[in-house]
């Protein structure tokens, strides 16, 4: 098969849709990552997302609506629920509602909840909204590779395995939207993203929870409340260690220079205000440590750029958990295994 990259004018998107209605896959820009797209009601389109991934069958997909009266056709949300979707949507918010019956078992796993979304890119929404159906999307990333955040990283993946990429330049985020569980104990982030804890609990008033595996591996016979958190992911190919700290140059040089004094193929990924400092580590810039959303809108792109210098190991900088610096932290977490590197090289 073909695949075709092409800017989403008004007739490459309503080609787009049409693609969806025969259950053919369809990758688009949101704000977040690019979506691997396929009609949510259609059991066959959603096995050819999971096909053209590589993705475990027991890893739920997001549906996502362009407008409100798909809502109650897929699902029964509590008013929390509601009350958070008329806050943040469209927007980089995911959140979990006892499905309908229209919903094929496919796209929940066999869970009792769908996840669902409205996100808020302009081309994501055209399309949603030309489709009206709902859209099961994951990331559009060969399944444990770092999110695409370009329509090149989307054809580097899938080159072959989808028809049609509409390429809407860069994703304005960078990392993927926030799961959340509306429970009787409250609200629990089950994957951290665009949107904040803090800004969660300013709507809902009241403590917002992480999932303790958002920045620890699961522990044995621990049950991941979202299956995805306990695949691998957003791996490069060269093994990732975080070094931590607040003036992390000092260690990140002592670290880059014992691997490379072992024969490694070594690099770090650093704060735009020390790569003067790390010129000469091979450094690869994550952006200003005093702008996480940058950090994160670059993070995957990084990642990538890692694995195609052919790297065997790269040691990261790390920021505080905190803000979009979560989503950011679970994320690299993830990449690296959640392995920090001892004190000292060689220890
Ligand atoms: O920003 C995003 O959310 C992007 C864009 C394309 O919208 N999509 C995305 O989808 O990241 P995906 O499939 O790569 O990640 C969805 C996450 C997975 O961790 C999955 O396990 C979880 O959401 N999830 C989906 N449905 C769920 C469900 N019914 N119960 C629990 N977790 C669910
Ligand atoms: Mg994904």
């Amino acid at each position: 098969m073909d695949t075709n990259i092409v800017t989403p004018t008004d007739g490459q998107i309503e080609l787009a849709a049409n693609l969806l209605k025969c259950g053919e896959l369809v990758a688009f820009p949101t704000e977040t990552v690019y979506g691997l797209g396929g009609n949510g009601l259609n059991p066959r389109a959603v096995e050819k997302i999971f096909h053209a991934k590589g993705r475990p069958a027991d890893n739920p997909l997001i549906l996502h609506i362009g407008n409100w009266g798909l809502l109650d056709e897929i699902c029964t949300p509590s008013p929390q629920a509601r009350l958070l979707m008329d806050a943040f949507w469209p927007g980089p918010l995911t959140v979990l509602c006892p499905k309908a019956a229209s919903v094929p078992d496919q796209v929940t796993a066999g869970l009792p909840k769908v996840a669902v979304r409205m996100p808020n890119h302009p081309v994501a929404l055209a399309l949603l909204q030309q489709v009206n159906l709902p859209v099961a999307a994951p990331s559009a990333n060969v399944s444990g590779r770092p999110s695409p955040t370009t329509a090149v990283h989307v054809l580097t993946d899938l080159m072959g395995m989808i028809p049609l990429i509409l390429d809407g330049g860069p994703c304005p985020v960078g990392v993927e939207s926030t799961v959340v569980d509306v429970a009787d104990e409250g609200v629990i982030i089950l994957r951290p993203g665009g949107i904040t804890r803090e800004m969660l609990e300013q709507v809902v008033d009241a403590p917002v929870q992480v999932a303790g595996s958002a920045l620890r591996p699961l522990a044995a016979g621990e049950a991941a409340l979202s299956p995805g958190m306990k695949h691998r992911h957003y791996a490069p190919r060269a093994q990732v260690l975080l070094v931590e700290g607040d003036a992390p140059m000092g260690m990140l040089r002592k670290h880059y220079q014992a691997a490379i004094s072992v024969g490694k193929r070594a690099g770090v990924m650093c704060f735009t205000e020390d790569l003067p400092a790390l010129s000469d580590c091979n450094p690869f810039d994550l952006g200003s440590r005093y702008h996480g959303e940058t950090v994160a809108q670059r993070l995957f792109a990084v990642l990538r750029q890692v694995d195609e210098a052919g790297l065997d190991v790269v040691f990261s900088a790390v920021l505080p958990p905190e803000g979009i610096g979560l989503a950011v932290m679970n994320r690299l977490g993830r990449a690296a295994e959640f392995q920090r590197t001892a004190e000292e090289p060689g220890r």
